[in-house]
């Protein structure tokens, strides 16, 4: 693999490259490194890579004519090379771009300084990249980035390489926490399952532990990742610990009094639906009222074991799902009672009121083993009274168009699908 590095200042380079790994690759010609230099293509006696911007500003923009002729040098040595940008506007790198990239027989690596590209310069590349979000003085810290991940993909570079196999990224997921000797520092000690020498326990206790890890600490990268079959036998997807109650009272009527709302037969199947499709635990209907009780079991009884079932077996197994209690707290009291622990209640609202929190700050929550009751009101929404004996109230689901209304049943699917979704790789 040959890097052509296009840059005014190639001397940042020179100890990374004598470093170890590098150094010894590049000693054993498995990678190449030149550079072109944009100061070697100007005609004036200052050398000059930059001007003033066109429109004004502060900052000095880089030149187009010295930059295109110093990746156009790079490429004439390097006729297959994919180029690559660095910049912070471009895309995040991720490790499947090293990979993608590591497959290439050469790259020219173009960094920026000062306020960046001219962006004619820009057309002149394949792909931009980006180290992450955040700005640096330059691109030659991104371009080694690259450098050493490429490098270490590269077979032979790396002197056992299996050891790639299970690291973060590598399928999607972040690294199950690693020990070495001693058993035990200062108080803190290595987990008995590492020192049993049964290897399947182990493999199983990395296993959970990865998946933890990544839904505490990145969630974005959770739902992105579908568990095997093996993996959904090891660990209990947090979905199942938490429950959701379609809330008829307390809640608010248009004029902002207090009500008990009618149930709809629609709530009752469409959010049942939902709650089986994400994994949930149980659905709770809340109705203070007998008679509505009554007829919810009817509802629910129908599909269950009467000509519902046998009609409709896939709506008999979401309906299964569904418990119908009085009022919240005597829910909350069965979940503690079947549970062992409290569950964290959860409310929702459509308006914005201080201290809420955005759902995937639930989903870490739950990452540990922690239960969660998600209260979904009916009418015009939870009354103050029960968001403020939540213990966590989520932010609301809101668009950019300032109109907010959505049905009780839209707004379920949608944060359980912000909470348990699968989304698919980019
Ligand atoms: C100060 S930055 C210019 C930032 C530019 N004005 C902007 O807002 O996008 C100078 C150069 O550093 C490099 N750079 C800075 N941050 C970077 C990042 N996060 N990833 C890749 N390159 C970066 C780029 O090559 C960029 O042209």
């Amino acid at each position: 693999m040959k890097f052509e590095v296009v840059t005014i200042f190639p001397e940042i380079f020179d100890s990374f490259l004598q470093g170890s790994l590098l150094g010894k690759a590049i000693d054993r010609g498995l990678i190449e490194v030149a550079f072109s230099d944009p100061r070697d293509f100007t005609a004036d006696r200052h050398r000059t890579v930059d001007d003033t911007p066109f429109g004004g500003g502060d900052g000095m923009v880089l030149k187009p004519e010295p930059w295109v002729a110093a990746i156009e040098a790079a490429q004439a040595r390097s006729p297959n090379a994919h180029r690559v940008a660095l910049t912070p506007a471009g895309q995040p790198i991720r490790q499947a771009d090293l990979r993608r990239l590591a497959q290439r027989e050469s790259l020219v690596l173009v960094c920026g300084r000062y306020e960046g590209f001219d962006e004619r310069i820009l057309g002149y590349v394949d792909q931009q990249l980006s180290l992450g979000d955040f700005v640096l003085n330059g691109g030659e810290v991104p371009a080694m980035a690259l450098i050493d991940g490429i490098a270490r993909l590269i077979p032979e570079v790396i002197g056992n390489p299996g050891s790639l196999g299970e690291e973060s990224h590598q399928d999607g997921l972040l690294e199950y926490p690693q020990y070495t000797r001693p058993r035990e520092f200062r108080g803190a000690a290595v987990p008995e399952v590492l020192l049993g020498g049964d290897h399947q326990k182990v493999a199983d206790w990395r296993t959970s532990q990865r998946l933890t890890r990544t839904l505490e600490r990145r969630p974005e990268l959770f739902r992105r990742h579908r568990l095997s079959e093996r993996e959904r036998q090891l660990f209990a997807m947090p979905a199942g610990r938490v429950y959701l109650a379609l809330v008829h009272h307390p809640v608010y009527d248009k004029a902002q009094q207090l009500v008990t709302t009618a149930l709809t037969n629609l709530d009752l199947h469409d959010i049942a639906r939902s709650s089986r499709t994400f994994g949930l635990g149980g659905y709770f209907v809340i109705t203070p009222i007998t008679a509505q009780r009554q007829l919810a079991e009817r509802i629910v009884g129908h599909w269950q074991s009467g000509h519902g079932a046998i009609h409709n077996p896939h709506r008999q197994q979401a309906l299964s799902l569904v418990r119908v209690l009085p009022n919240v707290a005597s829910m909350v009291e069965q979940l503690t009672e079947n549970i062992g622990k409290k569950p964290l209640v959860v409310g929702t609202t459509a308006r914005r009121r201080s201290g809420q929190v955005a759902a995937d700050t639930l989903l870490t929550r739950l990452a540990t083993d922690e239960s969660a009751v998600i209260l979904m009101g009916t009418g015009w929404g939870l009354a103050d009274e029960l968001l403020e004996q939540c213990d966590l109230v989520l932010t609301p689901i809101e668009g950019q168009s300032g109109y907010n209304h959505l049905s009780v049943r839209s707004a379920t699917a949608i944060l359980l699908d912000r909470l348990f979704g699968l989304r698919d790789q980019s």
